[in-house]
């Protein structure tokens, strides 16, 4: 029987070794090094087709824009592109990237809790298809940067912006990742919307109040949360109609739907209930359309508001949910020892938090498994480690805190140049790197149909070390 973990065509086992879309893991090593991220663009297409499945189904025009934080390497992003949906930035420079990239200045929403001018001025210029305001300051924030602009004789529309609410939703996820408390730092509360709004209509000529936004926050388990903020959002786009005239184009539900990081539950029975119900979801997006989309008709029903309903387009900013899974890091053991007091045996690793933040930040749970030896029995248990001069480096909870197992199961008799794998690492992770203890960057590959394997990354050379400082 195959691993848990496998999934066939795309995470196999083929001669004893890990096979990502027909491609093998210890070859990949062998030509581009370790650590390696491999990404796979069959999964990326894979995961798209479902959310598109998912907006046919409930027969509604859905507008998807990728939350390009969760990885915006180029070629990620081009994938993404070409797989026919939008695209979310959170910075001028994923504006910048998603903008080289291909992306029409229609395909692209802009979130952010502190755009600076420079920012604001880039979107307003490019004409994207929303802004989206983190605060009644901002609005006027954008309408000066329209009246610069065209002080500078540049001729530019009104600027589209959308109001990020935050309606305290409570979700099931780490509370780093909940983004709809009124104790989180986004969005506009409850109490200001309605002037918010009335705020925002209050000079056209410059800025076109096309939306409303909520994100309650990513890896959310349930479908309740998606559904209390999509009527929230419905009950306010009613009410700002009623007393404006004015109606907005679109709902925004944010990202959040969550990846089974626990596809191998061999390990599960060790992390505490409430992670074990998060790391292991399984939410559909067509539920959570359709239940969001169930309640707004209810409420649109009581309200003699259904036209509404019928005219608005709703956003999704799915960003883990189509490349977390489609993306592992392999990592060579390049230490072993024991410690005979603890009869624990040590493998210390190339991979650590500087290319996977989340392991250390969130204790996030990566599956481990041999690359080398994918299919033998996961009977051993180990400690593991990376290479970082931290002792908080390590693939267990420092803390004791219980989030991660205090051993990973691996095959007997594990030794230096075994290439391990940490699976569904796609998300979060390259986006989030960086060059502690002098750790040049790891290269990344896309494996593509027909088994062609693309570099999108090259490794950094120690001169990238030093690149940007002065001396
Ligand atoms: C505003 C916003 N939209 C979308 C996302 C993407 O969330 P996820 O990757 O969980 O789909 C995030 C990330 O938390 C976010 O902050």
């Amino acid at each position: 029987m195959s691993p848990a973990w496998t999934i066939p065509g795309f995470l196999e086992v083929r001669n004893q070794h890990l096979s990502i879309n027909g491609v093998d893991a210890i070859e990949l090593v062998k030509q581009f090094g370790s650590p390696l991220f491999v990404f796979s663009e069959p999964r990326i297409r894979h995961n798209i087709d479902r959310l598109k499945k998912a907006a046919d189904a409930v027969d509604r025009p859905i507008k998807f824009c990728y939350a390009s934080k969760a990885n915006s390497n180029m070629a990620i992003l081009k994938t993404v592109l070409e797989s026919g949906i939008d695209v979310e930035v959170n910075s001028g420079g994923e504006l910048f990237k998603a903008l080289r990239v291909g992306f029409k200045p229609d395909q692209i929403i802009f979130n952010g809790t502190s755009k600076s001018d420079d920012e604001i001025d880039d979107a307003v210029r490019a004409g994207i298809y929303a802004i989206n305001i983190d605060s009644v300051f901002e609005i006027g924030l954008v309408e000066q940067s329209v009246d610069r602009l065209r002080a500078r004789g540049e001729n530019v529309s009104p600027a589209r912006i959308t109001l990020r609410l935050v309606p305290e939703i409570g979700t099931r996820s780490h509370l780093g990742l909940q983004t709809a408390l009124l104790t989180s730092k986004f969005g506009i509360s409850s109490s200001e919307v309605l002037s918010a709004f009335r705020r925002g209509l209050q000079n056209p000529d410059k800025v076109h109040v096309c939306g409303i936004h909520i994100h309650v926050g990513s890896q959310t388990p349930d479908v309740e949360p998606f559904a209390e903020a999509f009527r929230s959002m419905w009950e306010h786009l009613v009410a700002i109609h009623r007393e404006t005239g004015h109606t907005l184009e679109h709902i925004n539900l944010g990202g959040g739907i969550p990846v089974n990081y626990l596809r191998d539950r061999t390990q599960a029975d060790q992390l505490p209930e409430h992670e074990r119900d998060m790391l292991g979801a399984e939410l559909e997006p067509i539920e959570v359309l359709r239940e969001a989309l169930r309640v707004a008709r209810e409420s649109a029903r009581a309200a003699g508001a259904e036209h509404l309903l019928d005219q608005v387009t709703i956003l999704l900013e799915p960003g883990r949910s189509i490349i977390a899974d489609a993306g592992l890091v392999l990592t060579t053991v390049r230490n072993i020892k024991t410690r005979p007091e603890t009869e624990d045996v040590w493998l210390l690793t190339d991979a650590g938090y500087n290319i996977m933040l989340s392991m250390n930040n969130y204790k996030w749970y990566y599956h481990l498994i041999s690359a080398s030896r994918a299919a033998e029995g996961y009977d051993n248990d180990y400690k593991v480690a990376g290479p970082l001069c931290d002792s908080g480096d390590v693939y267990f909870d420092i803390e004791r805190e219980g989030r991660l197992p205090d051993y990973r199961k691996l095959p007997a008799n594990v030794q230096p140049d075994e290439v391990l794998a940490l699976l569904n690492c796609g998300a979060y992770s390259l986006a989030q790197m960086f060059h502690y203890n002098g750790r040049p960057l790891p290269a990344a590959v896309l494996v593509r149909e027909n088994q062609r394997v693309d570099q999108i990354r090259k490794r950094d050379t120690y001169e990238e070390l030093i690149a940007s400082d002065i001396w």
